[in-house]
């Protein structure tokens, strides 16, 4: 998938549509020798080449990626470390190319204009974790599908579902790839708030277990469909560009964010706050379940991924929240977005 620079930043201005894979963390002996590393490596993660002109070929990307990480990780510059994955044989390009997408959509709307409910909203507490709270369900995996956008809203959605009725029900990701197809685009990517706009227009969403997720484009199961086990009244956006917005909203559920995970490091995270490199391209959506402080006075925000719990801080990444760019770190603050009970 090739876009060209011009069309990709049209593009990138209207819609955000997120595409992204599973990933996982390995650990290797520190004496091994680097082919023996890789050799672990493709064990671990179960990856075999067609023949030894392309393991030549993965084997030296490998190298480089490894010695990054190491010397990043020896450097100790940033308060976060990084960490050899299943993506170690992927160049940051085809990382990239794997699982970012802008495309536009047939019938792109405007974004609608929502009012903010928030707004005035001053109780804000000095630290938040809704997982504490038990509205936040265990870390879910969307595999090689570009679905991130359904896992965010899904989450976010089980958040106020469970505010409204105490109820933490983990909801089906797999209906919105399946039945949410009249803007969204299932594995080639979505949008939140399409999601939400069609989870109201359904008047409910399912359950993970009566529509479990497959991680494929599927035909629409009407039946599992009109099942429906959580509903949503509306949604709003989180007014675009303000960190101090955005800590309104995450002070009173679990937020649908777009984020700019395509370097390097993200695709490398392991542990610690994350400070960047990134920039603004959002091209993930991912849900921020709540913020905090390091003893060291970093402030963060708590944000829940969807590529399994091997991946990060058993999938989760705090990233550095209040950093002088309005847009928040890789662009957190720019398309925010909550359902609505
Ligand atoms: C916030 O307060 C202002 C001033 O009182 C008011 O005009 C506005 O409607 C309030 N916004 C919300 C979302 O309550």
């Amino acid at each position: 998938m090739a876009l060209k620079p011009s069309w990709k930043l049209i593009l990138s201005a209207m819609t955000v549509l997120v595409l992204c894979t599973s990933q996982a963390t390995a650990r290797t002996a520190p004496d091994a020798s680097m082919a023996e590393k890789h050799e672990q490596w493709m064990a671990r993660f179960g990856r075999a080449y067609k023949d030894d002109t392309e393991k030549a070929y993965r084997f030296n990307i490998f190298k480089e990626n490894v010695a990054y990480i190491e010397s990043f990780n020896e450097a100790g510059a940033r308060p976060y470390k990084l960490a050899i994955n299943k993506f170690a044989d992927l160049t940051n390009e085809e990382f990239q190319a794997s699982r970012n997408g802008f495309k536009m959509g047939s019938h792109l709307k405007a974004s609608k204009v929502s009012s903010f409910r928030y707004a005035n909203f001053t109780a804000v507490p000095p630290s938040m974790d809704w997982r504490k709270k038990g509205a936040v369900t265990g870390v879910k995996d969307q595999g090689q599908c570009g679905c991130c956008w359904a896992f965010s809203a899904v989450a976010a959605t089980e958040g106020i579902n469970q505010l409204k009725t105490g109820k933490l029900i983990s909801l089906s990701e797999q209906e919105l790839v399946d039945c949410d197809t009249s803007e969204d685009q299932g594995c080639n990517g979505g949008l939140m708030d399409y999601a939400f706009e069609f989870i109201i227009g359904n008047h409910g969403l399912t359950s993970e277990s009566n529509y479990p997720y497959e991680g494929v484009d599927a035909t629409c199961n009407a039946k599992k469909e009109s099942s429906r086990v959580a509903k949503i009244t509306g949604y709003e956006d989180v007014p675009a560009n303000s960190e101090s917005a955005l800590l309104k909203a995450v002070a009173n559920q679990p937020i649908s964010v777009a984020i700019d995970a395509g370097g390097s490091d993200f695709q490398f995270y392991s542990s610690g706050v994350f400070t960047g490199e990134c920039g603004t391209e959002l091209d993930h959506g991912v849900t921020a379940v709540g913020y905090g402080k390091t003893s060291d006075g970093t402030k963060y925000w708590l944000v829940k991924n969807s590529w399994g719990s091997s991946w990060g801080e058993n999938g989760y990444i705090r990233m550095q929240r209040d950093i002088d760019a309005a847009e928040g770190l890789c662009g957190i603050a720019m398309k925010a977005s909550y359902p609505t009970a």
